[in-house]
């Protein structure tokens, strides 16, 4: 492991992993109570309300992305699995930052997602045909834990016979440290970003003589004062993205599905007779369903910001679930609602120079997800015997469903 981990556990002190995939009374009981809240056991700082989960987020200046301390372990540590430095983006502060985000975002130009709609369409197409009408299906295994890496694979340039293949070193890569099981499992994860890059290393060498509308041809060409990607950092950069938008995107179809069939069930007939709104319902849904969000940063030199004194070194965790529920930002922001004018101002994506780089792609793969279900089923409904805390399981972004049964039915 590269980073100390951060036991969220010891902040939470959640009783169950249905209490941690639903943390809206937590986060009510902080925001009223504890809005910054010193924890003792991980000597951390937790930060709850919104105006402050943006200050940490944005001012870099006080708040910087490089520490040896993280709330999330992933990828591998050994030399094929890490990131290259030109792209470590998530580890360094402006003006480095700006460089590298620079290079990466060759890879996410406005044209290359327009293009890349029919592509991510198709791919929902196919799974949602997949599925038999009138029948029982998992959306979890037959849709949402496939579709992302499916997309990320086909738009990395890996020829879709291959896909699954992808999605078992993808699924190893970022599988969450569980205690006591460190080493057994960084061993698995070495072996996965070997093979992965045995895998990748001889497609981008083809790249080179047949480029094509893909992100490794695009990584290929990239040139930013000079610098350029070496084969083997493209490779490298391939897994960066697929760290930051696989897990995230899939976890986010799991728990909008949820929410479709347990938290209003009246959502999916008034989607189906105006598509218009799918947009503001994926909106909705990214602020009010996206458990847990969360990033740490270090205090880079003493300040009082926050109204508390913070020394050169602490660690501090904004939540943005949380700040997404803040009632002096979102009215009644317990309530699930497509229609808030605002909710596009939600923090899942972040804030400031680190805001995502991916959500554009994100929103996208989220509407189309959406959409071709709402296009091909009329109805669909949740099945008497789920159980949830049954269904759960710790990944990056928390508690993650592993099955999600559901009808559908044309
Ligand atoms: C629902 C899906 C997603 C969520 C909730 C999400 C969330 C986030 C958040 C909160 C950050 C900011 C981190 C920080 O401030 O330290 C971030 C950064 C980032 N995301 Fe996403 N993300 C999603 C999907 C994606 C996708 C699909 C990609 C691309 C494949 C992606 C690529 C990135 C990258 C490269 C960064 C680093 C940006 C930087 O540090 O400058 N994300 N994401």
């Amino acid at each position: 492991m590269n980073k100390e981990i951060i036991d969220m556990q010891e902040i939470t002190k959640f009783q169950s992993k249905s209490e941690e995939f639903c943390p809206m009374d937590w986060y009510k009981k902080m925001l009223v109570n504890e809005p910054i809240y010193y924890n003792k056991e991980t000597d951390t700082w937790n930060v709850f309300k919104y105006k402050d989960v943006k200050q940490v987020l944005s001012k870099h200046e006080f708040f910087s992305s490089v520490g040896n301390r993280s709330t999330v372990a992933v990828g591998a540590n050994n030399k094929e699995g890490q990131i290259p430095e030109k792209v470590n983006v998530a580890g360094s502060d402006p003006p480095k930052h700006q460089k590298s985000r620079s290079l990466l975002s060759a890879a996410f130009t406005p044209r290359s997602i327009k293009n890349w709609e029919p592509r991510i369409q198709e791919i929902a197409n196919k799974l949602v045909h997949d599925m038999e009408a009138n029948s029982t299906v998992d959306i979890v295994q037959q849709f949402s834990g496939l579709y992302p890496t499916m997309v990320m694979a086909d738009l990395i340039g890996v020829p879709s016979t291959d896909s699954l293949r992808y999605k078992r070193w993808v699924d190893v890569l970022f599988q969450p440290y569980t205690k006591g099981k460190e080493q057994e499992i960084d061993e698995k994860k070495q072996n996965a970003a070997r093979e992965y890059f045995e895998y990748l290393y001889p497609l981008v060498i083809q790249k080179h003589s047949n480029p094509s509308d893909d992100i490794i041809s695009d990584l290929i060409k990239v040139e930013l004062e000079g610098e350029r990607f070496t084969d083997d950092e493209i490779v490298r950069t391939t897994m960066l993205l697929l760290g930051a938008g696989i897990e995230t995107t899939g976890h986010m179809i799991s728990s909008m599905f949820y929410s479709l069939l347990y938290d209003d069930t009246t959502l999916y007939e008034q989607l189906r007779n105006d598509l218009e709104l799918v947009p503001n319902a994926v909106e909705e849904m990214l602020r009010y369903r996206f458990n847990i969000s969360k990033r740490e940063r270090f205090v880079k030199q003493d300040n009082n910001i926050l109204g508390v004194e913070l020394k050169k070194g602490d660690v501090v965790i904004a939540w943005m679930s949380a700040a997404n529920m803040d009632e002096e930002m979102f009215e009644n922001p317990f309530e699930l609602n497509i229609h808030r004018p605002n909710n596009k101002k939600h923090l899942t994506f972040g804030n400031g120079p680190h805001f995502c780089l991916g959500a554009p792609l994100a929103r996208l793969e989220l509407n189309i997800a959406l959409k071709t279900f709402l296009q091909n089923f009329s109805q669909i409904e949740p099945v008497q015997s789920f159980n949830l805390e049954e269904n759960l399981t710790e990944s990056a972004p928390g508690q993650s469903l592993v099955h999600l049964p559901l009808n559908v039915y044309q």
